[in-house]
C-alpha cells in the first residue's frame, strides 16, 4: 500500500527541518510509513534495507529519547551511526558549520542536528549535499511532531478534528511546532497561557492561513478552565527548556503555575481526554533539578501533577515510543 504511495511520494535527499517545509501529504506520508515499521518491528519482519549507510548524530545539548530513537532505527535499518556529544565535535568552537557540513557530507549519508537556534541546522543543511534532520532547535521540534500525530492517530483513529490543547509555554520548540503541525494536518489547536507565552506573530498568522485551508482553527485562551472544555489532547512541556538560565525559573513558576495540567484541568476536558508530554517532565521530585526547584519554591510538581501523569488518561509513554518509530520513517523515506 504504501509502495504505492512512495511512487508519487518521493522524499529521497530532503532535509527534516521544520513542518513548515513539509506538505500534509508528506507529513501523512511520513506518519504512515512509521505505523508500518512499527508494526514490522513489533512482527519481528527485517527491515535492514539500509546496509552500507552512515549517518552522524550531533547533539549539542543533552538527549534521552531522541538519540536513542536515532540509534535504535539507524540500527534496524542496517544503518551505522556516529554520536558526537555536546563538547566532543570542532563544531562552532574550532570549525564553522558550513565547513562541518561540507565535511561530514563526504563521510556519511545523513547528519542529525540538535543544538540551538534554527538557524543553525539550517545553515548547515544549506552546505549539506546529504539530509540534514532537526533533532531540536530552541524554535522547532519536528520529528517529536511526527510522533505525537502517530500516539493521537493510534488513540483516535484520526487527525482531523481533533481538539489539541496546549498548556504553558507556547513559544519556544514544541509550541511552535505543534501550532504548525496541527495547523497542517487539519487538527484545531488551542494555546493556554499568559499571552506573553504565546508563539511569535507571524508564525500565528501563518498558522492560521494554513489551518483554515485544512478546516481547523487556531486560538488562544489565557483562562485555562475554557481553554480544556472540550478538549481531545491536552498537551504540556517543562516550563524551562534545555539552555535557558536557571534564574528564570521563579517568572515561570509564578506565571505558569495556573496552567500546570492537574486532575481538575483533566476533569474539565473529560474522561475521554488523553494526557501528552514530550518528556522528561518535572512531574515529581525525583530528579535533580524537580528536587531543587521543587524545594526551592514550596512545590511537588511543575507543569502537570504526578497524578495525571501516572494516570490512565496519560499516554506519555506510548508517545516515547513512537519517537522511535517516527524517527526510522524519516531516515528511510529521505536517505
Ligand atoms: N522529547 C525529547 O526530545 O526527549 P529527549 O530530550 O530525551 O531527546
Ligand atoms: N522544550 C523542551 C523540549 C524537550 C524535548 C526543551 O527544549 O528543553
Amino acid at each position: 500500500m504504501l509502495a504505492d504511495k512512495e511512487i508519487t511520494m518521493n522524499l529521497k535527499g530532503r532535509d527534516f527541518l521544520k513542518l513548515i517545509d513539509y506538505t500534509p501529504e508528506e507529513i501523512a506520508y511520513l506518519i504512515d510509513l512509521a505505523a508500518e515499521y512499527k508494526a514490522k518491528k513489533k512482527a519481528g519482519i527485517p527491515h535492514d534495507d539500509f546496509h552500507g549507510k552512515n549517518i552522524a548524530l550531533i547533539f549539542e545539548k543533552t538527549s534521552t529519547r531522541t538519540r536513542c530513537s536515532f540509534e535504535v532505527a539507524a540500527h534496524d535499518l542496517g544503518i551505522m551511526t556516529t554520536y558526537l556529544d555536546p563538547g566532543a565535535s570542532q563544531i562552532g568552537k574550532k570549525e564553522s558549520i558550513a565547513d562541518t557540513a561540507r565535511v561530514l557530507a563526504g563521510i556519511y549519508d545523513g547528519i542529525e542536528y540538535r543544538g540551538f537556534g534554527q538557524e543553525i541546522v539550517e545553515e548547515l543543511a544549506e552546505y549539506s549535499k546529504v539530509p540534514v534532520w532537526n533533532g531540536l532547535t530552541n524554535e522547532f521540534h519536528p520529528t517529536q511532531i511526527l510522533a505525537d500525530f502517530l500516539t493521537i492517530k493510534e488513540h483516535f483513529g484520526r487527525l482531523k478534528g481533533i481538539n489539541f490543547v496546549y498548556m504553558g509555554d507556547a513559544r519556544y520548540n514544541m509550541g511552535n511546532s505543534l501550532m504548525v503541525g496541527c495547523a497542517k494536518m487539519g487538527v484545531n489547536f488551542t494555546a493556554s497561557a499568559p499571552e506573553k507565552y504565546f508563539p511569535d506573530a507571524a508564525l500565528i498568522e501563518y498558522c492560521k492561513k494554513v489551518a483554515a485551508e485544512n478546516g481547523s482553527t487556531i486560538t488562544f485562551e489565557t483562562d485555562p478552565m475554557k481553554a480544556v472544555k472540550g478538549a481531545d489532547v491536552i498537551y504540556t512541556d517543562v516550563w524551562v527548556s534545555m539552555g535557558e538560565p536557571v534564574e528564570v525559573w521563579e517568572e515561570r513558576i509564578r506565571e505558569l503555575s495556573p496552567y500546570q495540567v492537574n486532575t481538575e484541568l483533566m476533569n474539565a476536558a473529560g474522561e475521554n481526554a488523553v494526557f501528552m508530554h514530550c518528556l522528561p517532565a518535572y512531574h515529581d521530585l525525583k530528579t535533580g533539578v524537580g528536587r531543587e526547584m521543587g524545594e526551592k519554591f514550596g512545590r511537588d510538581s511543575m507543569e502537570v501533577t504526578n497524578e495525571v501523569f501516572e494516570s490512565e488518561q496519560s499516554i506519555v509513554f506510548a508517545e516515547a515510543e513512537n519517537r522511535m518509530h517516527t524517527i526510522k520513517a524519516v531516515i528511510a523515506a529521505t536517505v
